[in-house]
């Protein structure tokens, strides 16, 4: 039985990192507008690279959530996918390998000049904005900010596992930034339970056969140990 889930932000709430909209969240704090868009690095690299810098800072003192180590238990007994909006590498940390990261990944860099990408996890960065080692080109963080395509190969595997998907979960997801909040409607559509696990409502809550008003770690933990095992799978 194929096991989809796509995490949010949420997911990462609960290992300290803090979300983007909801309580505390980042954009009631920070205009999207002047942080994570194309233009507003061109306009000031230095102003965005110190707010990378600052969340990088955060989460390599952040740790894997209770959440993120059941999915990645889970991955070794079912099969079990993982689609994530988040940056943060988290679920790498805990150990999943079946991950498909939507939005790209904090801790990688892409050199606008010469296009080369690789991993840079200094903390804090020695120069801001930090400069590409192949070429001396500026450095950018290799995630997909508003207004910019999602990386090809990465939105088709989601697709596809949301097609294949015979259980789809959204964890810790406002279900508002598409294409991402599609993928549990397009499972739906294909025959999928879809599970909602999130302490708010969201726009998915009326389409969910399950809603899991609960944090992340808590709904997992319900839902594989009570739901999952309880009836056997
Ligand atoms: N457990 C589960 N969910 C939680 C928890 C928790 N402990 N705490 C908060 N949440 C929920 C909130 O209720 C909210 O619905 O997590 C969700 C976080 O929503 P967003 O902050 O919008 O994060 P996300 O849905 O991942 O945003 C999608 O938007 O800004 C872009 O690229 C960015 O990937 C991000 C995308």
């Amino acid at each position: 039985m194929r096991i989809v889930v796509l995490t949010g932000a949420g997911i990462s709430a609960e290992s300290g990192v803090p979300t983007f909209r909801g309580k505390g969240g980042l954009w009631r704090r920070y205009d999207p507008k002047d942080l994570a868009t194309p233009e507003a690095f061109e306009r000031d690299p230095k102003l965005v690279w110190e707010w990378y810098d600052w969340r990088r800072g955060l989460i390599a003192k952040a740790e894997p959530s209770e959440a993120h180590k059941i999915l990645a238990k889970l991955e070794k007994e079912k099969d079990l996918w993982v689609i994530t909006q988040n940056v943060d590498g988290l679920h790498q940390r805990a150990g999943s390998k079946r991950v498909v990261e939507l939005h790209g990944n904090i801790w990688r860099v892409r050199c606008v000049s010469c296009g080369v990408r690789y991993y840079d996890h200094r903390v804090p960065l020695e120069e801001i904005p930090p400069r590409c080692k192949e070429c001396g080109g500026l450095l950018r963080p290799d995630v997909v900010w508003f207004g910019e395509a999602l990386p090809q190969e990465a939105l088709e595997r989601a697709y596809e596992l949301s097609l294949s998907a015979e259980i789809f979960l959204a964890v810790g997801t406002s279900a508002q930034v598409y294409p991402a909040a599609e993928l549990p409607l397009i499972a739906k559509r294909s025959g999928a339970k879809l599970v909602e696990i999130n302490p708010e409502e969201t726009p998915l809550t009326p389409h969910a056969d399950v809603s899991i008003r609960t944090g992340a770690s808590e709904g997992l933990r319900r839902f594989f140990y009570t739901i999952i095992d309880g009836e056997g799978d």
